[in-house]
């Protein structure tokens, strides 16, 4: 079996033209948004005179964790950018991209902040409280490998995209500012995760088992950035009650979709480490099916984590 290491060097010089043409196809499309031009600005109070209380927007608990999570995680950049950058050489187009990834990502958290304190949806004390730990905590995930990484962000992307898609859902109907804000941001998730899902689909013509086998670890040990945010169970239980996210959108809006536009199922040339991972990915998303279908009939709400 080859190295980590050594697997890595080979995807990553075979990968070049891909991320080329990637990278050429996401700025073809630009989204040029202006985080200062969504904000109703005339709507702000002062905090000092109007201190903040729950009544100023009525929503449910769920729909605050959502927002008060989503937000939190985006908060976070400053480590994700740092993970991705140490598996992106200095003289590879995959580094272009990392740092065209960050320019885009940053402007989330600006203008979901903006419109937070605006609209009053969540407490901003908690949301900065709870900001201050979780960028202190220093809890990130750090994968093994460029193979990990990029298996890992395609997920990533695509969950962070259905969550905040969702949230917007969730949202009272007369909140439009919060609706296009977190539609602007879903929409610049789903390019993400259009260039991460298909440099995988390259990768896996590059090298089929290393891949496989990311995608097998990545799926099993899944776990949302956000886990150093105070309390994160409990919202996350909330969100997932709330049908924002949980394990059904996981599995049903997230794993499933993907793998099927990998054809994981059928890929042929897998070595023997290879082959087994997959049939264990397979196993562990039918205990997860069940896990969701027993939920659905006991009809009580998801209790599992955020996935
Ligand atoms: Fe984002
Ligand atoms: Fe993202």
């Amino acid at each position: 079996m080859k190295s980590h290491d050594t697997a890595d060097r080979e995807i990553l010089f075979e990968i070049r033209s891909d991320v080329e043409r990637l990278f050429n196809r996401h700025m073809e499309a630009p989204r040029l948004w202006y985080p200062h031009e969504q904000i109703a600005w005339s709507e702000g109070e002062d905090f000092q005179e109007s201190p903040w209380s729950p009544e100023q927007y009525v929503t449910s608990d769920g729909v605050r964790s959502a927002i008060y999570v989503n937000l939190l995680t985006e908060d976070n950049l400053p480590y994700y950018t740092s993970t991705i950058l140490e598996f992106a050489p200095k003289d590879h187009p995959i580094r272009e991209w990392s740092l065209q990834w960050t320019a885009e990502e940053n402007r989330h958290a600006m203008v979901m902040r903006d419109w937070v304190h605006i609209s009053r949806c969540i407490d901003p004390v908690l949301l900065e409280d709870g900001r201050r730990i979780q960028m202190t905590s220093g809890e990130y995930p750090v994968p093994d490998s460029f193979s990990d990484l990029i298996s890992y962000v395609a997920f990533q992307e695509r969950a962070t995209q259905v969550a905040h898609r969702n949230t917007a859902s969730h949202l009272p109907k007369e909140d439009r500012v919060g609706r296009n804000v977190l539609g602007l941001v879903a929409g610049d998730e789903t390019k993400h995760y259009m260039f991460y899902r298909d440099l995988v689909a390259a990768a896996l013509l590059i090298d089929p088992s290393t891949i496989v086998q990311s995608l097998e670890r990545q799926i099993v040990r899944f776990a949302m950035p956000g886990t150093g945010i105070p309390r994160f169970t409990r919202h996350a239980v909330r969100i997932a009650r709330e049908g924002i996210y949980g394990l059904p959108q996981f599995l049903q809006d997230v794993v499933e979709p993907i793998l099927e536009n990998w054809r994981v199922s059928t890929l042929e040339g897998l070595n023997a480490e290879a082959e087994a991972a997959r049939e264990r990915l397979f196993a562990s998303l039918d205990v997860l099916r069940a896990t969701v279908e027993r939920a659905s009939q006991r009809a009580s709400g998801v209790t599992g984590a955020l996935a």
